[in-house]
């Protein structure tokens, strides 16, 4: 054995043993004639001393030593005296007396300490992900990951859910975005897409009789990054037969409830608060609304509509409609900070921000004039507004002033610290989205998400008539704020599935070529059936109280979809293209 203990074992019962210890070396320090070594490894940080007079060649020897040189170490446990003891160690009483050392392995320089204290750039950290990922927290974080994982694996055990590879080389799947493709050597000119989910092949599982399938399944998009995407991700992925809305939610509250628990120890409350669609965008201008804190979106159309204030008169006469929020102690805001924030909206297509300071009982502002003082009171009323609130107005087409003023919500919450610290997390359920919305630029109906959810029941005589107010059975669940998990209930049937491919313009041939497999496989007796996917970066990243999910993943991408530790994707010699049948355009 190259180790006896790990450098987190010993403690005050290990006093007299003879020990042998592999690891880091983390840092020397020569007090004098003494010097330390603190050695370091995936449990803990064990001190080892090395005294001249026990040892002169040792002591000589261990000048060599420097950061992150992996070494074996051979020595006694002993006690600290009292005022050298560490009680932030857990092997803080003890050190071991170094009787013998062996170099397994020199380090150069590293670029940072291994400290959670350093300070690195992304990149850096991303170049020597190996080096990161040595320090404590972000151990933690994968040791995190790997518990959430495991436990759901065993709740959906459980559940009796059977556990299901489908393939990564595939056709396209339709989630959205664009695909990774993948050239067939043997069949020259064809492709393989990396599948964005695996929707179509959780669907078929059922029609295969699998009833309740799951998988920790890779996904690939190749879409425009942020914070909270990755071109290749992971999804606990769930399809289960002879179930309805219902069974969905009640199965992921229960695993929520055991991963918060067995993961945190926070005892979360089932069942989780549910917002339709529509009352999620009026309320709070988002599908995926942050329901930790207030400062809700209230409607004064008809409030303001008669006021002096021109921009409103014309605004509503157009057929937009007045919106605002009052924001908490945020009167005191620069006239610098409003015009980012009038900027900021203009991002959602806002034309602008009108604001009107709580000063007591009267509203104060370069507009404020326009509004007679019965106006100035109702709009107080209706926000709930204190003194000191600021309120923001936007007059718009209604979706422009909803987003923007939800993205003003959230923006002055992270800035203005609105949303208290010890608050509750915040599990919302959002269904009825609408089934279709229209894509301006191609000027013909999509559906809103995937073409396999099944319309609600009593909006099917609406088609397709009224497509703007025919539901979905599609669900979100969002956790303070972020998009956690999406799924749906499904179309079963092949003649409401080829009505709908009609409806966004997927002609049969299409939808043959595209999906036939699928429809193939509904030929032969479909039980009704449902799902949903949990972005488990996402629901990590919340665990961990990141920001980004790449935090949670060992090797993630840039924004740009670049890999700094491979420099992946790179260049390929002429011969493997050739092998291709694959020429470059200039
Ligand atoms: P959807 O496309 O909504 O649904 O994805 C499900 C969940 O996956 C996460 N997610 C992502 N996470 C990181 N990076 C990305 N690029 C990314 N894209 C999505 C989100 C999202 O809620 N097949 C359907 C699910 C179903 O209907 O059962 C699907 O993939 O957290
Ligand atoms: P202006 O008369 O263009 O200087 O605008 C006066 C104020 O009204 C400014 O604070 C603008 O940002 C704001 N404003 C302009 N258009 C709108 C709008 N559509 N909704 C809300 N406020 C607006």
């Amino acid at each position: 054995m190259l180790r006896t203990h790990t450098c987190g074992d010993l403690n005050e019962k290990s006093i007299g043993k003879e020990v042998t210890l592999c690891g880091w070396v983390h840092t020397r320090r020569d007090h004098g004639e003494l010097i330390f070594i603190d050695l370091r490894d995936k449990y803990g940080l064990t001190q080892v001393l090395f005294d001249p007079e026990k040892n002169r060649r040792l002591h000589t020897e261990v000048h060599k030593l420097k950061s992150e040189y992996v070494v074996r170490v051979k020595g006694v446990v002993g006690a600290r005296p009292k005022d050298s003891e560490n009680p932030k160690l857990k092997t803080g009483k003890i050190e071991v007396l170094a009787e013998d050392f062996k170099i397994l392995s020199r380090s150069e320089t590293p670029p940072f300490e291994i400290e959670d204290s350093a300070k690195v750039t992304e990149d850096t950290r991303l170049v020597h992900r190996y080096l990161d990922i040595r320090r404590p927290s972000m151990q933690k974080k994968f040791e995190l990951r790997h518990k959430i994982c495991k436990r759901a694996r065993d709740f959906l055990d459980r559940e009796d859910y059977l556990e299901m590879e489908t393939p990564i080389l595939t056709k396209s799947t339709p989630e959205g975005a664009r695909d990774f493709l993948v050239p067939s050597r043997l069949t020259p000119g064809a492709f393989y897409a990396l599948p964005q989910s695996p929707q179509l092949f959780k669907q078929i599982l059922m029609v295969a009789g699998i009833d309740k399938y799951f998988q920790i399944a890779k996904c690939f998009r190749d879409e425009d990054l942020r914070a909270d995407r990755q071109p290749e991700f992971t999804q606990l992925d769930i399809e289960a037969s002879f179930v309805e809305e219902e069974d969905i939610y009640n199965l992921c509250e229960g695993l929520m409830k055991g991963l918060y628990k067995e993961v945190l120890n926070i005892d979360i409350k089932t069942p989780f608060e549910r917002l339709a669609y529509d009352e999620a965008m009026e309320r709070f201008g988002s599908d995926k609304p942050d329901m930790r804190f207030g400062c809700e979106i209230v409607d004064l159309t008809d409030e303001l509509k008669g006021s002096e204030f021109k921009i409103f008169q014309n605004a509503v006469k157009s057929g937009g409609r007045i919106k605002a929020i009052s924001t908490p102690g945020a009167s005191k805001i620069s006239l610098k900070i409003i015009n980012e924030l009038t900027a900021f909206i203009g991002e959602f297509g806002a034309k602008g921000l009108a604001y009107l300071k709580v000063e007591g009982d009267k509203l104060s502002s370069p507009i404020a004039k326009f509004f007679k003082k019965d106006e100035q009171d109702v709009v107080r009323k209706k926000l709930k507004s204190k003194p000191g609130d600021m309120i923001f107005m936007v007059a718009d087409a209604e979706k422009t002033a909803l987003e923007s003023l939800g993205g003003l919500r959230l923006r002055l919450a992270y800035e203005m610290k609105l949303i208290p610290k010890d608050k509750d997390i915040a599990f919302l359920w959002v269904h009825d989205f609408p089934l279709f919305k229209y894509n301006d630029e191609e000027k013909r109906w999509d559906t809103e998400h995937h073409p396999f959810t099944s319309p609600k029941d009593h909006d099917l005589d609406k088609l397709p008539k009224d497509m703007r107010s025919i539901r979905a059975r599609a669900y979100d669940l969002v956790i303070s704020g972020v998009e956690v998990a999406s799924g749906s209930i499904r179309i079963h049937d092949r003649e409401m599935q080829e009505r709908l491919f009609g409806i966004i313009g997927i002609e049969r041939s299409e939808a043959e070529r595209r999906f036939g497999f699928l429809l193939r496989a509904f030929k032969y007796g479909v039980p009704p059936h449902g799902g949903i996917a949990l972005g488990l970066d996402r629901l990590i990243t919340l665990f961990t109280n990141d920001r980004s999910i790449r935090e949670v993943i060992a090797f993630p991408k840039t924004q740009k979809g670049y890999c700094p530790l491979t420099n992946a994707p790179s260049l390929v010699p002429d011969g493997q293209l050739k092998e291709l049948n694959i020429k470059l355009r200039k």
